[in-house]
C-alpha cells in the first residue's frame, strides 16, 4: 500500500477526538484511515460510525469499530473521504460508484475532510470522469440529454450486465471538463432520473499525502 495514501490517512486521524461520530468514506484511501481510526479506537476512545458503502461496513466492522445508522445519531461531526481528482475548489468522486452515500454523509458532516494522494491534485479547470448514480428506469432518457458528453453506463467486471451500486441504481459516467462546477453539480442534479452526480463542491479540508508526509492544498 503507497506511503502516501496512509500519510494523508494519518494526518486526518489528527482531528478525531473522543466521542464523536465519524462518517467514513470509500476507496482505497480511507480504507487506510478505517484501519487507523480502528487501532485508535481500541485505546479506549468512544467512536461511532456510519459508513458510506457496504465496502466500508465490512472493513469498519472488521477493524473493530462501532458502526450505526444514520437514524441512531445526532450529527456527524467529521468526515472523511477520498476523491477521484481534485482542485481546491472542487472535486471528482464515485469510482467506486458509492457517491451519493458520499455526498450525503459528507455534506451532512460539521467538517469534511478529503483525503489523496499527489496523483489527484489538478491544475487550473477540473476535467475528467463525472459519474452520476441514475434510476435504471431513467438511463436511457439521461444518456440522451448527456451525448454530448459520451455517457456510457458502468458494466460490472464479475457478473453480468451493469454494476448495481449499494441502492439498487446504474452508475452513468461521462466525460467533462467543468468550468463552473457548482453550476454544473446542480444542473446534473436537476435532471429527473438522477439521483446524484459526483461534483463535490462542499468540503472543508484536501490532505495531500506524499511519501514523507502531507501537505495542505
Ligand atoms: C468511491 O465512490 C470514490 O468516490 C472514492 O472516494 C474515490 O474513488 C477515491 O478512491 P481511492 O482512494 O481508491 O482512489
Amino acid at each position: 500500500m503507497s506511503e502516501a495514501k496512509i500519510n494523508a490517512a494519518k494526518a486526518a486521524l489528527a482531528y478525531v477526538k473522543d466521542g464523536m461520530c465519524i462518517g467514513l468514506g470509500s476507496g482505497s484511501t480511507t480504507k487506510e484511515f478505517i484501519r487507523l481510526l480502528g487501532e485508535k479506537a481500541k485505546t479506549g476512545m468512544k467512536i461511532t460510525c456510519v459508513t458510506t458503502s457496504f465496502d466500508s461496513r465490512m472493513l469498519a466492522i472488521e477493524s473493530g469499530l462501532f458502526v450505526t445508522e444514520t437514524d441512531a445519531i445526532d450529527e456527524i461531526d467529521l468526515a472523511v473521504d477520498g476523491a477521484d481528482k481534485v482542485t481546491k475548489t472542487a472535486l471528482l468522486k464515485g469510482g467506486g460508484g458509492a457517491l451519493t452515500r458520499e455526498k450525503i454523509i459528507g455534506y451532512n458532516a460539521k467538517k469534511f475532510i478529503i483525503i489523496v494522494d499527489e496523483s489527484k491534485v489538478m491544475d487550473g479547470v477540473l476535467e475528467g470522469e463525472v459519474n452520476l448514480e441514475v434510476l435504471p428506469f431513467a438511463a436511457p432518457l439521461v444518456m440522451k440529454h448527456l451525448k454530448a458528453y459520451k455517457p456510457r453506463i458502468r458494466m460490472a467486471k464479475a457478473k453480468l450486465g451493469p454494476v448495481i451500486s449499494d441502492n439498487g441504481s446504474f452508475i452513468i459516467d461521462c466525460h467533462m471538463k467543468l468550468d463552473n462546477p457548482k453550476d454544473t453539480e446542480q444542473r446534473l442534479k436537476s435532471m429527473p432520473g438522477i439521483i446524484e452526480n459526483g461534483i463535490f463542491t462542499k468540503f472543508d479540508l484536501i490532505i495531500v499525502g506524499n511519501e514523507k508526509g502531507h501537505r495542505i492544498l
